[in-house]
């Protein structure tokens, strides 16, 4: 049974997750506006990741004899105007998520939940390569993104990622 505090925020996380996945559409439909299909095809993929995180925390859950309650999903509050907007945004975002996810891993630490700070190792993990992406796509956009030819081909590169499942299985 799992304690009614660490309920609660699993059961937050799921909206956070799918808000996650509704910023990221924006992002892309943001792109698509802009002629940038390979930044758009990039957090696209982002969105898919973020609803796979939603259905994590929902089947965490539910495994766990939790009914979910699903609440509204917040409008996508980013207003972007430059092309590297939404790449400060995301990262930024990325961190605030971070917070949220060791926010749940301290109340379940505090009550000796070890079941769900098993679970939570993977998004900790997780949320480490998120930042890490976030940072590079910053990166990368600072060296190639100011020049059309770069940004061509850095557009080329972004159509390149491919979606994968996550490698959590509950
Ligand atoms: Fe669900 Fe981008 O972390």
């Amino acid at each position: 049974m799992l304690d009614k505090k660490v309920i609660e925020l699993l059961n937050d996380q799921v909206n956070k997750e799918f808000y996650s996945a509704y910023l990221y559409l924006d992002f892309a439909n943001f792109y698509k506006d802009k002629g940038l299909d390979g930044f758009a095809n990039w957090y696209q993929i982002q969105a898919q990741e973020e609803r796979d995180h939603a259905m994590l925390f929902i089947q965490y859950l539910q495994n766990n004899n939790v009914s979910v309650s699903l609440e509204a999903i917040a409008k996508p509050d980013k207003k972007c105007k430059e092309l590297k907007d939404p790449l400060i945004f995301a990262l930024q975002h990325e961190e605030y998520v971070t917070s949220l996810i060791h926010a749940i891993y301290d109340a379940a630490f505090t009550i000796k939940d070890y079941r769900s700070m098993q679970f939570l190792d993977w998004f900790i993990k997780e949320q480490c390569e998120e930042e890490t992406n976030a940072h590079d796509m910053i990166n990368k956009y600072d060296l190639f993104g100011n020049d059309s030819k770069g940004l061509y081909m850095l557009d080329n590169e972004l159509k390149q990622r491919v979606y994968s499942a996550p490698s959590l299985t509950l």
